[in-house]
């Protein structure tokens, strides 16, 4: 019997390549994963690059303004590259998922009608017949937020097959956000709060650990808001949960991010202090440091709220380093507010941070607002933050030197004889290969800090050497 579309009955002998192109945040890293695991099961095998893809898709990001437009010069170039193989016979298909999909939607075929598909991160669980749908000749478009529940809905060989690449691994707990800061579009691109059952999150953690993952990172918009029902009905929240997972034989570290300091509850800090094998870093944004503009934010949180949330993380793991997201101009922030997120930032100090001129976003209400800073002010007031985060940072880095701290070994060096593994704080630390091998648990003697890296003693001893 002949079928119409022989790819699809005989992957091996007709594979077709995909290849992915990640913007954004950790969550579209884990979710671009899931979707070419998706693909995988209709015949494509991933490529690292667009020159040899069957298909491209554009796994995007809306944050901030830069960051969607370079969406459209990507499908400008992909529109070439198209053009060129149209004229050898070949094709090539172009999908863009993510929040730029949600955000444009239809928009986006219209400005760029080279892009077959659309698909909005609340229904990638449609994705195989979206394809299918496009290869059809449909232009397709898919993002009206699902109804049925995402998480619930994965196929079952989807949640079965979670192929793992390597020693870490992102494990999505939460999806979407009801917090509605003022300058943000993730409610509106992710949705609403969305929480994974306890039974589904310990199923992908097992499995990854199965595959050879010794640290999961938890995954959500705002991890910290995760809720569920344990199997004896009692309610949990992350900080259950996350012991829930500690018990996970082979499994090292845990870590979750992206969390908001209004969900750092009792248990969670507790779990801070009970739970050695949760790493001491905590990603936690304030992004201003004045009420005014706090307010303004609607983050729902005073600056001294803020630090004696910090301190009360403090006095439960000591040893933790904070990192945080900051964003300056925004509308109505004066000289004085930037003077508090100036103290803010000397009260708490900071491992490692991320900071943003304030950005419009079509359809938050910030970008309404009245008194938008002026650009050329904006510009000073990051450089002035950024010199005084990165004074801290590089101060961590220095407090590290000399020390012996926990490595976990993670990939081969650049250099021969070197593995490359992270600290409890997320910095690459590079070792010896004679302290172990990888996925190994290591403790060495850090001999110098550079900018973004660590070097152990031997590794040190051995570079002197060669
Ligand atoms: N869910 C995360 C935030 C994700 S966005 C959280 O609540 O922390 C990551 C960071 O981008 C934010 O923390 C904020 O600092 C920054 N950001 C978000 N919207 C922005 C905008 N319109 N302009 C500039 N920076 C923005
Ligand atoms: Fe955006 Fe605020 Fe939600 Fe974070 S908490 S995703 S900054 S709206
Ligand atoms: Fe960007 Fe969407 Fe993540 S807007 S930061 S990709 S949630």
């Amino acid at each position: 019997m002949k079928k119409a579309d022989p790819a699809s009955d005989n992957p091996a002998a007709n594979t077709r390549k995909v290849f992915v192109k990640t913007y954004g945040c950790q969550m579209n890293v884990y979710d671009s994963q899931r979707m070419a695991d998706a693909l995988a099961r209709d015949g494509f095998v991933e490529t690292s690059t667009p020159d040899d893809a069957d298909m491209v898709l554009l796994n995007t990001c809306h944050i901030r303004e830069k960051a969607a437009e370079k969406v459209y010069s990507e499908i400008g170039r992909l529109r070439q590259l198209r053009a060129r193989r149209q004229k050898a016979g070949a094709d090539l298909m172009i999908g863009v998922a993510g929040c730029v999909a949600q955000a444009e939607g239809r928009e986006i075929v219209v400005r760029a009608p080279a892009v077959d598909f659309v698909i909005g991160p609340t229904t990638y669980h449609r994705l195989p017949d979206v394809v299918a749908r496009a290869r059809r000749g449909e232009k397709v478009v898919e993002t009206e937020f699902a109804v049925e529940d995402k998480f619930e809905h994965l196929p079952e060989q989807q949640k079965r097959q979670v192929r793992s690449r390597g020693v870490t691994a992102f494990l999505t707990v939460q999806e979407g956000c009801d917090k509605f800061c003022t300058f943000c579009v993730v409610p509106y691109t992710r949705g609403a709060e969305v929480s994974r059952p306890v039974a589904q999150i310990v199923e992908e953690a097992r499995r990854l650990v199965d595959a050879g993952v010794r640290e999961i990172t938890l995954l959500g918009q705002n991890v910290n808001a995760w809720h569920g029902e344990a199997q004896d009905g009692r309610q949990w929240g992350l900080g259950e949960l996350l012991h829930e997972l500690a018990r996970i034989d082979g499994l090292a570290r845990l870590r979750y991010t992206t969390s908001h300091p209004r969900d750092m509850d009792d248990a969670l800090i507790a779990a801070h202090r009970d739970l050695d094998m949760l790493m001491p870093y905590l990603h936690l944004p304030v992004q201003a440091g004045s009420d005014r503009v706090l307010k303004a934010m609607n983050r729902k949180h005073t600056g001294d709220d803020y630090r004696r949330l910090v301190d009360r993380i403090r006095k439960a793991r000591p040893d933790i380093a904070l990192s945080g997201d900051f964003i300056v101009g925004f509308p109505g922030e004066t000289d004085a507010d930037f003077e508090d997120t100036m103290r803010i930032v000397r009260d708490v100090s900071y491992a490692q941070a991320f900071s943003f001129k304030y950005s419009p976003r079509p359809g938050t209400p910030g970008a309404t607002m009245d008194g938008h800073v002026e650009e050329t002010v904006k510009s000073e007031r990051l450089q002035r933050l950024q010199a005084l985060l990165g004074e801290q940072q590089a101060a961590f880095m220095k407090s590290l030197e000399g020390q012996e701290i926990a490595v976990l070994l993670e990939k081969p060096g650049r250099d021969a004889g070197q593995l490359v593994g992270r600290s409890p704080w997320l910095q690459p630390v590079i070792c010896d290969e004679t302290v172990g091998k990888i996925g190994d648990s290591v403790t060495v003697r850090i001999e110098r800090a550079s900018a973004n890296s660590l070097i152990s003693s031997e590794a040190a001893n051995r570079r002197r050497a060669a």
